[in-house]
C-alpha cells in the first residue's frame, strides 16, 4: 500500500521540480517554502494522506506513532523477518494488540478453505466419528467421513479410523501437530523449507487437497463458514467476501450435493450469524474457478455461474479465477468463455486477480485482506494490518491511514449502495467506541 503510494509520491515530486525549472526557479537556491510544499503533496498522496483526524484520533495517532517507533528499534523487526519466524514476535506486539482491537471494515479477499486456522479443524472436526485417514506417497494426508470403510484413494495408504489411530499413537499431541503441520505451510525453517515458488506453491496445494476430505463434508461445511465468520467478527471484521469452488459436499453414505447447495449453505449460515451478531453485517460469496480448466469446461462453468448468480442474487457476488499465476493460463485465454454474460445481455460481475504478481498501478485504492489466512499460521485479518501499516506504511503511516483503508474495504465492497451506507454507519460508531475506549 504505502510502497504504492511512495512510488506515487517520487513521480508528483518529479512533476513538481519539472513545473518549478519550468518557472524558473531552478537555477538559483531552491525556495524553502516550495520544499515545505512538495513534503505536503506527498504526504496527501499517500493513503489515509488526506483524511481529517478528530482530537482524539489525533492522541490515539500519537500513542501509535511511538508504539511503533519502539518496534522499530528492537533488535528483531518483525516486518523484516519471514511471517513464520514473525508471528510469535507480532503476536506479542502493542501495535498488533491494537489493530486486533480496531474495527477494520471488511475482509474483501478470502479463500473459502484457509478462512479458520488449522487448530480447529484438527481439535474440533478430525476429532467427530467416523473420520478417516489415509497418508500419500509424498508426506501428506487424506481425510473422509464415511458410515463404512471408504473406496480406496490412489496414491494413498489404506483408510484407518483416526480413533482408532489415535488409539495406538503414544502421543496424540504430537499427532495432532503433525496434521496441523499437513494442513499450513507454517514452518521453523520455511528457507530451507521452501527452497523455490514450484516447491511452496505445491506445498500449498497439498495443504489445500488435506483439508478438502474434511471442509466437504456436509456438516462441518457449515460449522467450518460458522467458525470462520466467527474468527473474523472477533478479530472486529463486519463483512466478508468469500472466493469459493463450490465444490460438491458429501453426506456419510457417501450421497453429495451439487454447488448451489453449498452457495445456499453459505447464505443460510451467514444469515443465521447476522441473526445471532446484528452487528455483523454477512458475507457474500464470489465462485471461483480453477485457471487450470480449458476452454470448453470454462464456458460450462461460467454458464453455471450465471445461473447461480440468478438464483442467488444475494449472496453471490460474481464469479473469479484462481491459481497460479504466472503460471498459469492468461484472462486472454478464457475470453470466449468470459465474453459469454456480456453476449447474453447478463450481469456477472468479475473479481479476477490481474497482474497480482506484478502489480505496478499507481493511485489505485488500496484494501487489506488476508487472502489465505490459515494457510499461514493466521486467522482473521490484524496480522495482515500489522504488516501493512508498520512494515509497508513504516513510519509515515498513521491513523489516517488505518481509517482510510477501512473505509475503502468498505467502500469498493460488492454490496450495494444503500447496504455500503448502513455498514459505513455501523462501522463509524464502531470506530467512534474504538478510539474512546483506547485514545489517553
Ligand atoms: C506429548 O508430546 C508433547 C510434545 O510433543 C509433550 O509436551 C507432551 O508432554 C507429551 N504427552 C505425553 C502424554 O507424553
Ligand atoms: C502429515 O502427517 C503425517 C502423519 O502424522 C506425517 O507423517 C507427515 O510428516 C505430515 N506431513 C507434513 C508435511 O507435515
Ligand atoms: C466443535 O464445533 C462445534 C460447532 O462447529 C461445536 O458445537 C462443538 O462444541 C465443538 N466441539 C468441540 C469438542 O470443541
Ligand atoms: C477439455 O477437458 C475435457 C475434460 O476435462 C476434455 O474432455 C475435452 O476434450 C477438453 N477440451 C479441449 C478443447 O481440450
Amino acid at each position: 500500500m504505502a510502497l504504492l503510494s511512495s512510488l506515487h509520491g517520487s513521480q508528483v515530486t518529479l512533476l513538481s521540480v519539472l513545473l518549478l525549472c519550468w518557472a524558473g526557479v531552478c537555477g538559483g537556491i531552491p525556495d524553502p517554502r516550495q520544499r515545505e510544499l512538495l513534503i505536503q503533496q506527498e504526504a496527501s498522496r499517500q493513503t489515509g494522506g488526506t483524511v481529517v483526524l478528530t482530537e482524539a484520533e489525533r492522541r490515539l495517532s500519537a500513542q501509535l506513532h511511538k508504539l511503533k517507533q519502539r518496534e522499530m528499534e528492537e533488535p528483531q523487526f518483525p516486518p523484516a523477518i519471514h511471517f513464520f519466524k514473525a508471528l510469535p514476535l507480532i503476536q506479542r506486539s502493542p501495535v498488533f494488540r491494537l489493530l486486533q482491537k480496531m474495527p477494520k471494515g471488511a475482509a474483501l479477499h478470502i479463500h473459502d478453505f484457509a478462512v479458520v486456522g488449522v487448530e480447529w479443524l484438527v481439535k474440533n472436526v478430525t476429532y467427530r466419528p467416523h473420520c478417516y485417514i489415509c497418508f500419500t506417497a509424498s508426506q501428506s494426508v487424506r481425510f473422509r467421513f464415511s458410515a463404512k470403510q471408504p473406496h480406496p484413494l490412489p496414491q494413498c495408504s489404506a483408510w484407518v479410523l483416526l480413533e482408532t489411530l489415535r488409539g495406538k499413537v503414544d502421543n496424540t499431541t504430537d499427532l495432532d501437530n503433525s496434521l496441523m503441520q499437513n494442513l499450513t505451510l507454517f514452518t521453523d525453517d520455511p528457507v530451507n523449507a521452501y527452497p523455490s515458488q514450484d516447491i511452496v506453491w505445491r506445498r500449498f496445494e497439498e495443504t489445500f487437497m488435506a483439508a478438502l476430505g474434511l471442509v466437504t463434508h456436509a456438516p462441518v461445511f457449515k460449522d467450518y463458514f460458522y467458525e470462520g465468520l466467527q474468527q473474523f467478527y472477533m478479530d472486529n471484521v463486519m463483512y466478508l467476501e468469500l472466493r469459493a469452488l463450490l465444490p460438491m459436499t458429501y453426506e456419510l453414505d457417501e450421497s453429495r450435493h451439487d454447488r448451489a447447495w453449498s452457495l445456499k449453505a453459505y447464505q443460510d449460515v451467514a444469515r443465521q450469524f447476522v441473526t445471532e451478531h446484528p452487528d455483523f453485517l454477512g458475507a457474500r460469496v464470489i465462485f471461483t474457478a480453477h485457471r487450470g480448466l480449458n476452454l470448453t469446461e470454462a464456458k460450462a462453468i461460467v454458464e453455471e455461474a450465471m445461473q447461480l448468480q440468478k438464483r442467488f442474487p444475494e449472496v453471490m457476488a460474481g464469479f473469479h479465477l484462481v491459481g497460479r499465476e504466472d503460471g498459469g493460463r492468461p484472462l486472454w485465454y478464457f475470453r470466449e468463455a468470459l465474453s459469454l454474460p456480456a453476449e447474453l445481455g447478463v450481469t456477472l460481475p468479475y473479481f479476477f486477480h490481474a497482474g497480482e504478481t506484478a502489480l505496478m498501478s499507481e493511485g489505485h485504492p488500496m484494501v487489506v485482506s488476508s487472502d489465505d489466512p490459515a494457510t499461514f499460521g493466521a486467522t482473521g485479518l490484524s496480522y495482515d494490518f500489522y504488516e501493512a501499516f508498520v512494515g509497508l506504511g513504516g513510519m509515515n503511516a498513521h491513523l489516517g491511514t488505518l481509517k482510510e483503508l477501512a473505509i475503502n474495504s468498505i467502500r469498493y465492497s460488492s454490496l450495494s449502495p444503500e447496504l455500503k451506507d448502513k455498514a459505513l454507519a455501523l462501522w463509524q460508531r464502531k470506530w467512534d467506541k474504538f478510539i474512546s475506549e483506547n485514545s489517553q
